[in-house]
């Protein structure tokens, strides 16, 4: 099967069980300061799962882009990848665990759809504990669909239980599925955990509690399904392949790279895996990049990611002997195995191939200047040479003890690690609060703040050009970031334009009025907002009415205040560039 065809028939099952197909979001989350990266299909639908209505329905299904960089060091096993596409179906309050049970087994089993061996399937459920009870509700639905007592397995909340993605919000306990990889003939009567033959193929976790600040947790107002199932990990075991990078998904981005180093996949462990690590950053890469809210290599959030990946991946590079401009090479079979299914990335090709190249060329520039100065040190180096290095040339870590080994050069390894430890455990403290996924803020001044965005947009669009869009936002209860296309610095005058038409538009206290429309209807309306939609039938249009003109009007999942009058005063407190012809304004409310 392909992975076209496998995207296919999730959708097709689920849509003929009411479903309403909705596209992924972007990978970059709208208005959540807690969060870089979309890392699960929940994260876009937090509000939905929290009681808001979503204008699709109760019913969605979708297949959602993802980034996970919280087990970077993982990838080059198998199975695991920085981005994976996730399938999932949703309930929002409407069926519950065991309706969803049945149509997973039905998904799974029936030759209509995957037709998988009902034999080699083992289940697991959350065995409970303090805070929830055992799932008697799931344990039920599996016996009945026809999974033995022996293959279900009652887990405790490290294995079946999922979220909240943050420290607060919708959680609850999951039920997984495994198929056997083994040899048929073997498959253990009882399922174990332990054993790696036994593979997660998906996930139905019942969203029905909310995790608040204080650790505990209370009922939500409404029962949810969250299912996840990986595009990857499940395209494999269909086709019987024991490594996802077998697969059609990815073999085309191996023999490439085969092609440049001259060497083969397969050839050794080391080979292998560093191939799997070039092919999982440059395609994790690619997708950040040719988001269309893309986001370039920097030295900040998603920024410092996408660097680091590509980076790394350079680095991988030259363990195979890859050099010179090479990783758009390895990009443009990534973005053609995909651009048909992802129209973002065929949308920005050239976007994504000169951002490549220009922090390939960048990347090789540091580590030419590092060399120049590893070479001067000569004969011994002190550890706070060695992570000097680091430090003020970019020179990265593992390259000077690379180096150093290959020399034979001396390095106090002793005051290295230290160094090393002392930044290691600084830089964690950072990471840590950066990778953990969280919620939308929904508290009263980031909802405000949200609003103010809108009428700064479209204080943009009048004062600079209607081609002004929107590139990207994140908003924080003390400012918001705005990122849209421009490529001049704004004068004085055009900041001060700006200013005082956001402050006319908060002074003249218009409406907010949020309505639900088809897609089409929106667009022949002219409200702005990211037409990625290819199913999406019906959206949210918020528009500020100053009388019959509208001063803004914009696709969004919300939400926002009643009126404008609410807001405070407008402030911008920094207009900088973000990108290539894309700048950034940080602005507050007072
Ligand atoms: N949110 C669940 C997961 O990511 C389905 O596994």
């Amino acid at each position: 099967m392909t992975s076209k065809e496998l995207r296919q028939k999730y959708l097709d099952f689920f849509k003929s069980k009411e479903h309403a197909v909705i596209p992924s979001a972007s990978l970059i989350p709208e208005n959540d300061p807690t969060a870089l990266f979309t890392s699960a299909g929940m994260h876009p639908l937090v509000p939905y799962l929290l009681g808001e209505k979503h204008p699709e329905g109760k019913r969605l299904v979708n297949i959602q882009k993802c980034i996970r960089t919280n087990d970077i060091d993982e990838v080059g096993d198998a199975t695991h990848h920085t981005f994976f596409e996730m399938m999932g179906n949703w309930s929002l309050g409407d069926y519950f665990k065991k309706q969803a049970i049945e149509w997973s087994w039905e998904f799974l089993t029936s030759t209509q759809w995957l037709g998988l061996d009902k034999n080699l399937i083992a289940a697991s459920v959350f065995e409970g504990d303090e805070d929830a009870p055992f799932d008697q509700e799931a344990f039920d639905a599996w016996k009945k669909v026809g999974v033995s007592e022996a293959r279900i397995a009652k887990l405790p909340k490290e294995q079946n239980w999922w979220g909240p993605a943050g420290k607060t919000g919708p959680c609850g306990p999951d039920a997984e599925m495994f198929y056997w990889v083994g040899d048929p003939k073997k498959a253990p009567d009882s399922f174990n955990d332990d054993n790696d033959l036994w593979v997660e193929i998906w996930n139905d976790v019942f969203m029905e509690y909310n995790k608040k600040e204080d650790g505990s947790y209370e009922k939500l107002s409404q029962q949810n399904v969250d299912t996840g199932m990986g595009l990857e990990r499940t395209l494999a075991v269909i086709n019987g392949l024991d490594d996802n990078y077998k697969t059609e998904l990815f073999t085309p981005i191996i023999k490439k790279i085969e092609e440049l180093s001259g060497q083969k996949y397969g050839q050794t462990a080391k080979i292998t895996r560093v191939m799997r690590i070039i092919t999982d950053h440059l395609r994790a890469a690619v997708f950040v990049i040719g988001d269309d809210k893309g986001v370039t290599p920097s030295n900040t959030d998603q920024g410092y990611i996408v660097r680091r990946l590509i980076r790394r991946a350079i680095r991988y590079g030259r363990q195979l002997e890859i050099k010179d401009a090479w990783t758009s090479k390895v990009a443009r079979v990534v973005i053609d195995i995909y651009k048909e299914v992802y129209l973002e990335l065929d949308r920005n090709t050239n976007f994504i191939l000169d951002q490549l190249n220009e922090e390939e060329a960048k990347f090789n520039q540091t580590l030419e200047k590092g060399l120049r100065q590893f070479n001067k040190l000569k004969g011994k180096v002190t550890g706070h040479d060695a992570f000097n290095l680091y430090q003020t040339y970019g020179f990265p870590i593992e390259m000077v003890k690379e180096l150093a080994k290959e020399q034979g050069v001396e390095v106090d390894q002793k005051e290295f690690e230290s160094e090393l430890k002392k930044h290691q455990e600084l830089s964690k403290t950072a990471s840590q609060g950066k990778f953990k996924s969280g919620l939308a803020d929904n508290s009263e001044a980031t909802t405000k703040l949200h609003t103010t965005a809108h009428l700064l947009l479209a204080a943009l669009r009048k004062v600079l050009g209607d081609y002004v869009i929107q590139k990207g936002s994140n908003i924080t209860p003390e400012r918001l970031r705005l990122d849209f296309s421009h490529s001049e610095k704004l004068t004085d005058e055009q900041k001060q334009e700006v200013e005082r038409l956001v402050n006319e538009a908060i002074k003249k206290d218009l409406v907010i009025d949020c309505e639900e429309v088809p897609l089409e209807e929106a667009k022949k309306r002219g409200a702005m907002g990211i037409f990625e939609s290819k199913y999406g039938e019906k959206v949210k249009v918020y528009t500020v009415c100053d009388q019959d003109d509208n001063f803004s009007c914009e696709i969004c999942a919300g939400p926002h205040v009643e009126k404008t009058g609410q807001l405070g005063h407008f402030k911008i407190i920094k207009e900088q560039s973000s990108s290539a012809g894309v700048r950034r304004i940080k602005a507050v409310l007072e």
